[in-house]
């Protein structure tokens, strides 16, 4: 976990907004943005802070942590937040439960399917103390990912459902696909069991702040406007940037036309996306250069012989775009709109597809 640096813009009243609709009465809200779009430093930098401010007791999950061991990361949240800021509990914490999970985590990684019941032991020592308590659980949509994981999201909610007079959730997740498995679906364990809130983008005076920092340390002058371009040609990702001003200071460029094409020599933004897009089948290429176009519906046979004239057999089956569409799904590139509506889940992704033409 970084401490806040002298380039995070404080977010602080988002933070104390989001804290208001909680105590008003929603126990839960979730928020959805895309990767890098600020909202670990949000969590971490912003309500973290303003919430211990008000007297919460606060818990930082991440299921990124250790992508196949989600109670791993549960654990790990709530003795971090324990050892932090409540020395007595630790104690107890120590005693009671740091043999047991020893024991089992001796056996390398905790199995979700075993034992999600020490998820909850673990969360059931934050409410132990008469404080509210506030968990922040990053990357939730990770655990739609495996339905092994399923045992785990029901005891998740019952925890939330049995503590709700002194326990508030925020959960986050960038992938809108997953986030709609977890609580959209009714047969999901977390049906409804959170709002969904906007995570607006960052605007003009957060890059104006990011200008004047520049200015502060290198003496140098850039303009906000031009910045502003770049942030909004990024898709408003607070990485890019931020990444190329530090590149800029620390390489002694002042001039953003020079910084840029610096940077993206040295670093492209695009080359995760490129790695994306070569790891994909040719028909799953194919199908997504196909939705971008909209040039003629997906499941009609103009479109079973086009897709199929450039893999060279002719024509494909109804089955064969399905089979991709699933694929694609599964990835977390294409997000279900409803109505056979499919929609890319990164903007930046569906950019970089609908540029290249090396289908
Ligand atoms: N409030 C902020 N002020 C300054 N820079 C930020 C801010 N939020 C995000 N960033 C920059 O963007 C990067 C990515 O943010 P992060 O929170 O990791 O995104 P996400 O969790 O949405 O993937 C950060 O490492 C930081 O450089
Ligand atoms: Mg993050």
């Amino acid at each position: 976990m970084k401490s806040s640096s002298r380039w995070h813009y404080s977010r602080a009243d988002l933070a104390t907004s989001y804290l208001q609709q909680l105590e008003a009465g929603l126990n839960s809200i979730a928020i959805f943005a895309e990767r890098r779009k600020g909202k670990t430093e949000f969590l971490l930098d912003d309500l973290n802070p303003v919430a211990r401010d008000k007297g919460l007791r606060t818990v930082y999950i991440n299921f990124w942590e250790r992508k196949s061991d989600p109670v791993y990361c549960i654990t790990q949240g709530v003795k971090r937040s324990l050892e932090e800021h409540s020395p007595s509990l630790f104690k107890r914490w120590k005693k009671e439960f740091s043999v047991k999970l020893g024991a089992i985590q001796a056996k390398a990684s905790i199995d979700p399917t075993t034992h999600p019941e020490l998820s909850t032991e673990a969360l059931d020592m934050l409410v132990k103390s008469k404080d509210a308590v506030l968990i922040m659980f990053d990357e939730i949509q990770h655990l739609a990912t495996n339905p092994e994981f399923e045992d785990l999201v029901s005891s998740l909610r019952t925890f939330l459902d049995t503590n709700k007079k002194k326990v508030r959730a925020i959960f986050t997740g960038s992938s809108q696909d997953r986030l709609n498995k977890l609580f959209r679906r009714q047969k999901a364990a977390f049906y409804r069991s959170a709002s969904l809130v906007d995570f607006p983008d960052m605007g003009e005076d957060f890059i104006a702040f990011l200008i004047g920092n520049f200015e502060e340390l290198t003496g140098r002058k850039l303009s906000v406007q031009k910045a502003f371009d770049i942030f909004q040609d990024y898709n408003n990702s607070p990485f890019v940037i931020v990444d190329l001003l530090y590149t800029m200071m620390r390489e002694g460029l002042y001039d953003f036309d020079k910084g840029l094409s610096y940077y993206i020599e040295k670093n492209n933004p695009s080359e995760e996306w490129r790695d994306l897009w070569d790891s994909l089948k040719l028909i799953d290429q194919v199908v997504l250069r196909e939705l971008i176009l909209e040039s003629r519906p997906l499941y009609h046979s103009d479109t079973y012989k086009f897709v199929g004239d450039i893999l060279g057999i002719g024509k494909v089956t109804r089955g064969a775009i399905q089979t991709s569409i699933k694929r694609l799904r599964e990835k977390g590139i294409l997000n279900n709109e409803g109505h056979g509506q499919w929609a890319f889940e990164s903007k930046e992704f569906r950019a970089y597809a609908e540029a290249s033409n090396n289908t």
